[in-house]
């Protein structure tokens, strides 16, 4: 299932656009840490249609800005990382406008960082002419973030393994609408990283029967929605619910209003309620804005992207 709609909207010469889109994790298991600090994982990952835009023009020294507050536009920033970084690896020194319009919630577990630094490398490989293909834009990427190979790569769904950089596509019969959930707060991906180490030391969150990708790979290539509901997974779904509890409320809700399944995304703390279609994404997105109207979640209806 590769992308339909272009991420680089072409616009001549001038200043042109990279879509960043979200993803979900469908399936997260956490399988061990490794010698390097980071966890080996086994993830499905879904590309979904919610995204950020960033705009590139010329300029003779980078810069960025952003029409979010909250969020750093100084070198922490992921996309001036990632432009440094193409910088040192081919040992040039261009600049850069780069504006970002961020509609991807942030530390919510969508990958919307990691996906403003791979449409980072994609817009300025295009911008200054590099010339690098995917396999070089992965290497970088997964340098700046798990999760960027990702993002780097044209499937809507893939297999993830080693810390998630390491990718195999997963060619899916449908497109998937899910309700998204986005309760207000954020949590750091390595203190849950961290807190699901802990826990497990201490004999929790171990389950007995260790759930595989295996029947959900197997739905989404044969679009069976009962099946895949019952393969979503995701081992730090208990810790994000343990800094976040209102977590359990959310999927308690849209549990309630019929959705196939439920499951936090990624470190949290955004939830998806997996729907049978479009129209039943947008029935209980509207029913739940009415159930949980004094709330300040976030409720919107996503897509796979790019079917
Ligand atoms: O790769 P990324 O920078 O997004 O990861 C953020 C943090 O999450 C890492 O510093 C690490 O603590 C934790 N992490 C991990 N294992 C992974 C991915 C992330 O422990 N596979």
């Amino acid at each position: 299932m590769k992308g339909a709609s272009p991420l680089i909207a072409k616009k001549g010469a001038g200043p042109f656009v990279v879509r960043a889109p979200a993803k979900l994790n469908l399936f997260l298991r956490v399988l061990g840490r490794r010698p390097d600090g980071y966890h080996e994982l086994e993830t499905v990952f879904e590309r979904i249609d919610l995204s950020d835009e960033l705009t590139f023009e010329p300029a003779a020294q980078l810069s960025l800005s952003c029409d979010e507050a909250s969020l750093s536009c100084g070198e922490e920033n992921l996309i001036l990382k990632a432009a440094r970084a193409l910088q040192q690896e081919t040992r040039t020194a261009h600049g850069a406008r780069i504006r970002l319009v961020k509609r991807v919630p942030i530390a919510a577990g969508l990958g919307g960082g990691s996906s403003d630094a791979a449409a980072a490398l994609q817009g300025l490989n295009r911008l200054w002419q590099l010339g690098l293909d995917q396999a070089r834009l992965s290497a970088l990427g997964a340098r700046l973030g798990s999760d960027v190979p990702f993002f780097l790569q044209p499937d809507a769904f893939a297999l993830g393994r080693g810390r998630g950089e390491v990718l195999e596509p997963v060619d899916a019969a449908q497109e998937l609408s899910h309700v998204l959930v986005v309760p207000d707060a954020r949590l750091s991906t390595r203190e849950m990283y961290e807190g699901l180490a802990r826990a497990r030391e201490q004999g929790i969150g171990l389950t007995a029967t260790s759930p595989s990708s295996t029947m959900l790979l197997h739905a989404l290539r044969n679009g069976s929605l009962g099946e895949l509901a019952a393969g979503i997974w995701n081992d730090l779904g208990p810790e994000a619910i343990r800094r976040c509890p209102s977590i359990s409320l959310i999927e308690h809700e849209l549990r309630e209003l019929e959705c196939l399944g439920a499951q936090v995304s990624g470190s949290g703390p955004s939830m998806f309620g997996l729907c049978r279609d479009s129209a039943h994404a947008q029935q209980v997105a509207a029913q739940l804005r009415t159930r949980i109207a004094a709330t300040p979640w976030r409720i919107s209806v996503v897509h796979t992207d790019g079917v």
